[in-house]
């Protein structure tokens, strides 16, 4: 465990300056959605340092079998991190599918704790605008997830309702209006 949590903060590379009160944006969403489109673009409006479960999982597992054993390994170094991050003040984003309130509960628990701001946003997108996205998706050099439609298909069933104060975005339409709403948020926290 020690040792994955090395191995994850020795990839991160350069990260932002500390905040006084550090931010984490939890981005929440079905595969396709547009999560890390969206964390991307919110990612150069603010210094946010962007934890994607994907990119991470690749370099903990080089060939991943997506286990529930593995995920569980995978997500408790990543909140292992997340709160070695947050202590510091670095601003986040963790650009997960984040579906279950169980699953996002740990989260809550972590931001209670070290009096953290949480900015959650619940990102959506029309079923067909998110099939034509996973058609087109694989060729992506870009892209870390391996998700296509039946992943999207499986997943459906463990959307839970986010019971705390959240941001919704449709990425089929225009996303910066959400962006500079979240802007302000942070700014002001
Ligand atoms: N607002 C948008 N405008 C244009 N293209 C978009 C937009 N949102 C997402 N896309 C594109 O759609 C595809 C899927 O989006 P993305 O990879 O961000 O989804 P995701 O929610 O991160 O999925 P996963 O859970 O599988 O990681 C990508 O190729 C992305 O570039
Ligand atoms: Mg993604």
């Amino acid at each position: 465990m020690v040792s994955d949590i090395q191995r994850l903060l020795e990839s991160l590379g350069e990260l932002p300056e500390p905040l006084a009160r550090p931010v984490l944006v939890v981005v929440s969403g079905l595969p396709g959605t547009g999560k890390s489109y969206f964390s991307k673009r919110l990612a150069e409006r603010l210094p946010f340092f962007v934890l994607e479960s994907d990119a991470l999982r690749k370099i903990l597992f080089s060939t991943p079998s997506y286990s529930s054993q593995e995920s569980s390994q995978l997500f408790r170094v990543i909140h292992l991190l997340l709160r070695e991050l947050l202590k510091k003040g670095i601003p986040l984003i963790l650009d997960a599918t984040n579906l279950s309130e169980r699953f996002r509960e740990h989260l809550y628990g972590i931001v209670d704790r070290l009096n953290v701001k949480l900015v959650m946003v619940r990102v959506e997108a029309p079923p067909d605008v998110v099939y034509q996205r996973l058609e087109h998706r694989a060729g992506d050099l870009e892209n870390k997830s391996d998700a296509d439609w039946s992943v999207y298909r499986r997943m459906m069933s463990s959307v839970d309702k986010i019971q705390r104060n959240h941001y919704v975005v449709d990425t089929s339409q225009d996303i910066n209006p959400v962006i500079e709403k979240i802007v302000r948020e942070v700014k002001r926290a």
